[in-house]
């Protein structure tokens, strides 16, 4: 029986994490299956009171479950960082979570801001490399806080590292161009019997050692996958065509900065903030995993119940793939899919007036 961690954390993480495991609860009994779960107390309310952001000792017990569920992390009261880096970068980084797989599906019946861009536009998946770049933490300060002072944040960029997510990146269009070829292919392609795309996003022209190795751990990864198209953009055009022509994109894999970056707006464009839904991997699973949805703590809204719940729901739907429950998280999604088809109950991000719990309860009533 798998065990799965439960973090709440802070904000409407709390909120929309309760519907999620309502949802859990619900399609684990329609499927037969059981599962252990094991809360955990962490966030910016916990380390008001004790001072304690993540005892070693909660490490290891988050290490022995099989997957874990996370709503957000940050506190309006504690100092940014604090809770981000020790809490959701520490775990991410010792758990080896190298992946960040943060998939960008426009549900029919969901309005995206993209005039004239319905489903069968925006369909990609972000896969964000998550254990280098920016994000380690190497650098620091000369002079601080006099006039002549110098903040340095140095991007880690390891040839293996790179190579594990582009990897990734590579399997993951072949697995979905098996299910159904990226329609973004010319004919002239599709009968070269390519099927898929990796669009390696980056800043070549900028970042000439970092993202040199990049291009070349790409060009070399991409020998082994002959019936993937490779492609290339620089992070800049890369936003604006997501937004111009988001048909043009298959698979993206980027860095950890550009990889944040970009999947808000890959958020935007598939309805808001309330819908994305992530991964950060573990895929030789020598740790657990971790789901949790793109958005943060949302202060604007916390407390009030009224946080959309739904990208915390598909988080879950995610960590049951992980889990090797296809057909639980298939329910899930043809659930939300009718929930949002029918247009309402709808949270206020997406123009409605229900709240977190209605729509929590009509996914689970909207189980067949
Ligand atoms: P945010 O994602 O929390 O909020 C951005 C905007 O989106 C806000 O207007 C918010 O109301 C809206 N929004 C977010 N989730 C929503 C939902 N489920 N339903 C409806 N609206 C939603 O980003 P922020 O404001 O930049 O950050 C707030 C805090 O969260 C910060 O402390 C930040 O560090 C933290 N954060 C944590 C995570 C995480 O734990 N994974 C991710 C991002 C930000
Ligand atoms: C995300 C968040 C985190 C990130 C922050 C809170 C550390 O923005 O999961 O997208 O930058 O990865
Ligand atoms: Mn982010």
């Amino acid at each position: 029986m798998p065990t799965i961690g439960v973090i709440g954390g802070d904000g409407v993480g709390p909120e929309v994490v309760r519907e999620g495991l309502a949802v859990l609860a619900d399609v684990a009994e329609r499927e037969g299956f059981r599962y252990d779960l094991v809360p955990f107390d962490l966030g910016g309310e916990r380390y008001l009171k004790t001072g304690e952001v993540l005892p070693d000792k909660v490490v290891d017990d988050l290490r022995r479950c099989d997957a874990l569920f996370l709503g957000a992390v940050g506190h309006p009261g504690v100092a940014p960082g604090i809770l981000e880096k020790g809490i959701l970068l520490r775990l991410r980084f010792e758990f080896h979570q190298y992946v960040n797989l943060r998939p960008v599906r426009l549900y029919p019946g969901v309005e995206t801001p993209i005039k004239g861009k319905g489903p069968e536009e925006i369909d990609m998946v972000v896969v964000r490399e998550n254990n280098e770049d920016l994000y380690v933490g190497a650098g620091g300060f000369t002079r601080k806080g006099t006039a002549e002072e110098v903040a340095i944040q140095t991007s880690i960029n390891t040839r293996a590292g790179v190579e594990r997510c582009l990897r990734y990146a590579f399997d993951l269009a072949r697995s979905r161009g098996r299910e159904r070829p990226y329609r973004g292919l010319s004919e002239e392609e599709r009968g070269r019997g390519l099927v898929g795309q990796v669009t390696l996003v980056a800043k070549t022209n900028v970042l000439t050692f970092a993202h040199d190795l990049w291009m070349r751990a790409f060009t070399e990864t991409a020998r082994d996958y002959p019936e993937i198209k490779s492609d290339y953009q620089h992070v800049d055009a890369c936003c604006m065509r997501m937004v111009v022509s988001p048909e043009r994109f298959d698979v993206i894999a980027t860095t950890n900065m550009f990889g944040d970056i970009i999947t808000d707006l890959g958020a935007v464009l598939q309805g808001g903030m309330g819908l994305a839904a992530s991964g950060n991997l573990n895929p030789a699973r020598t740790a657990p995993s971790m789901f949790e949805p793109v958005h943060g703590s949302a202060p604007d809204i916390a407390g009030k119940g009224i946080a959309n719940p739904i990208a915390a729901i598909l988080s879950v739907a995610m960590l049951l793939d992980h889990l090797e429950l296809p057909r639980a998280s298939e329910r899930i999604r043809r659930a939300v899919a009718r929930v949002l088809a029918a247009g309402a109950p709808k949270t206020p991000d997406l123009g409605g007036r229900a709240n977190t719990a209605d729509v929590g309860q009509a996914v689970r009533n909207a189980f067949e």
